[in-house]
């Protein structure tokens, strides 16, 4: 044992914190020359004012808004059935079930590619079509049924314009359709980019012309979860439980932007993010080893993350739920401030991978877990659903999750990347 005597002098001396406050303001005062973290609730707060824009009474994980500034969510049936699965908000905290009610749930004996399953985003495409993507998984089950795979582009007045069913062989390995982007000027129609969450992950692109469907970087590094992953959220340490017996997130690939004539995606647990072009991605005659090389490692982002999205000016926005905020990433040198690795900021063209530089755009205690965002007329919106205190990530699966579920806009300037 080692003798060390503290005095009882020297005790009462730390004890006492002299000099350190005694009280701390209610709305801190940063003064320049005072210590970082002056007082306990000394967050720092980044960005400006965050506007509520909608209340959900369950947690959406799907959110988009069209050129009206019709605001449509997603409540998806992943650990149970939901009344209704898709809505557009009729106001503040109001919703009715879009496009119709029938829509909704399939009926015994139905075509599942005709109603929907299990519709996890809405997404606005350039040409004003609204997308939904269903993982055609049923509560409780672990796999797609038949046609229920897919994605399906409306029209703002709600009426169906075409579906794309993901075939049955691409549904190996647990496929789990999640979120989907649309670039409507690649190839003759456009593509879909569908990102699949299933643990070993991979990337869905469909050819919106003749409806034709490649799977690519199945079960890579790029598209798998962290080995033994754990998250956090609000400071707690997120496990997966069932009852008292702990395991790890293996969610693969999940939030997916389009910028630049890239596919941006990340993994959900991981703090892994990855861009391709897309015509790489669409190319059939890529090998997966060529593939698998083809993919443009950034570094990591820091965070899990359950969205992306992207603007204009090829500016990716990352949901960063370990943080309560939202960061960005400047993909074009043009949009780049500061010198990185020796490129001076401004010029032309694509950042380089290494120049990445992932900063933050707003960190807000209102930010709980931003799920899904979208880009309208300058502001960037997203919805929160608390997703890290649901059931399944709680010790005793105990629902942590306390409504309602916010909405909210921030001010970028930038429209949608088209
Ligand atoms: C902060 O510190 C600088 C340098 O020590 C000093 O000149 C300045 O007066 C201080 N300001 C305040 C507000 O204490
Ligand atoms: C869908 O089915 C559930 C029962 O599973 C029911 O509660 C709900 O009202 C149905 N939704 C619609 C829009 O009919
Ligand atoms: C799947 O969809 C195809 C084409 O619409 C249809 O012919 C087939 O019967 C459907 N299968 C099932 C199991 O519903
Ligand atoms: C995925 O890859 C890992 C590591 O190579 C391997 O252990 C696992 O069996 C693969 N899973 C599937 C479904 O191919
Ligand atoms: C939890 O464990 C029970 C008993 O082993 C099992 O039946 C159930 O499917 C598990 N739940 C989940 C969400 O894995
Ligand atoms: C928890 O693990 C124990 C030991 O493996 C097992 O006997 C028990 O069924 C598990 N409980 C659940 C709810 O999965
Ligand atoms: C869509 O594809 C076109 C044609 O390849 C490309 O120029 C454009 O940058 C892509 N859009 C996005 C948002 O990546
Ligand atoms: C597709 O990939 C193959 C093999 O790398 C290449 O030869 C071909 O030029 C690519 N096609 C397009 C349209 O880029
Ligand atoms: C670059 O822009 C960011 C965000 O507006 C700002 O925080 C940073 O200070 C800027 N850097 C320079 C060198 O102006």
């Amino acid at each position: 044992m080692v003798k060390q005597i503290t005095s009882l002098i020297a005790l009462a001396a730390l004890a006492s914190g002299q000099g350190f406050p005694s009280t701390c303001p209610a709305v801190p005062t940063p003064s320049p020359n005072a210590t970082v973290g002056t007082c306990p609730t000394d967050f720092t707060i980044i960005g400006g004012e965050l506007q509520p824009v909608h209340e959900s009474y369950s947690p959406p994980t799907g959110f988009a808004i069209d050129p009206n500034q019709k605001i449509y969510l997603t409540y998806p049936r992943n650990t149970g059935p939901t009344p209704v699965n898709v809505v557009v908000a009729t106001s503040f905290t109001n919703e009715e079930p879009w496009p119709n009610a029938a829509i909704q749930n399939c009926s015994t004996g139905q075509n599942v590619a005709e109603c929907f399953i299990n519709v996890q985003n809405v997404v606005l495409d350039s040409i004003n079509q609204l997308w939904v993507v269903d993982s055609g998984i049923p509560p409780g089950q672990k796999s797609a049924v038949t046609n229920g795979s897919k994605i399906m582009s409306f029209d703002l007045g709600g009426n169906l314009l075409r579906t794309y069913v993901i075939p049955e062989d691409l549904y190996y390995d647990k496929f789990n359709a999640n979120d989907v982007r649309i670039n409507n000027t690649l190839g003759t129609k456009g593509y879909a980019f569908i990102t699949d969450e299933s643990d070993s992950g991979s990337l869905a692109a469909i050819n919106l012309d003749d409806g034709s469907v490649t799977r690519r970087l199945h079960n890579s590094t790029v598209t798998r979860a962290d080995e033994h992953y754990v998250g956090v959220y609000n400071g707690e340490l997120i496990y997966g439980w069932n009852g008292t017996n702990k395991s790890y997130l293996t969610t693969g690939s999940d939030g997916i932007a389009l910028a630049s004539g890239n596919v941006y995606w990340g993994v959900l647990a991981s703090r892994r993010f990855y861009y391709i072009s897309q015509e790489t991605l669409v190319n059939t005659s890529v090998s997966d080893e060529d593939m698998l090389a083809a993919v443009q490692d950034p570094g990591q982002c820091g965070t899990e993350q359950a969205g992306f999205s992207a603007d204009e000016n090829g500016r990716v926005y990352i949901c960063a739920s370990e943080h309560n905020a939202i960061f960005y990433v400047d993909t074009q040198q043009s949009e780049v401030n500061e010198t990185v690795n020796g490129v001076a900021p401004g010029g032309s063209g694509p950042v380089a991978a290494k120049n990445y530089v992932v900063k933050d755009l707003i960190r807000n205690a209102l930010i709980q877990h931003a799920d899904s965002m979208a880009i309208l007329d300058g502001w960037l919106y997203f919805c929160t659903n608390q997703l890290n205190y649901g059931p399944t990530r709680q010790y005793m699966n105990v629902d942590k999750r306390r409504g309602p579920f916010r909405s909210y806009r921030y001010w970028i300037g930038a429209g949608p990347a088209v």
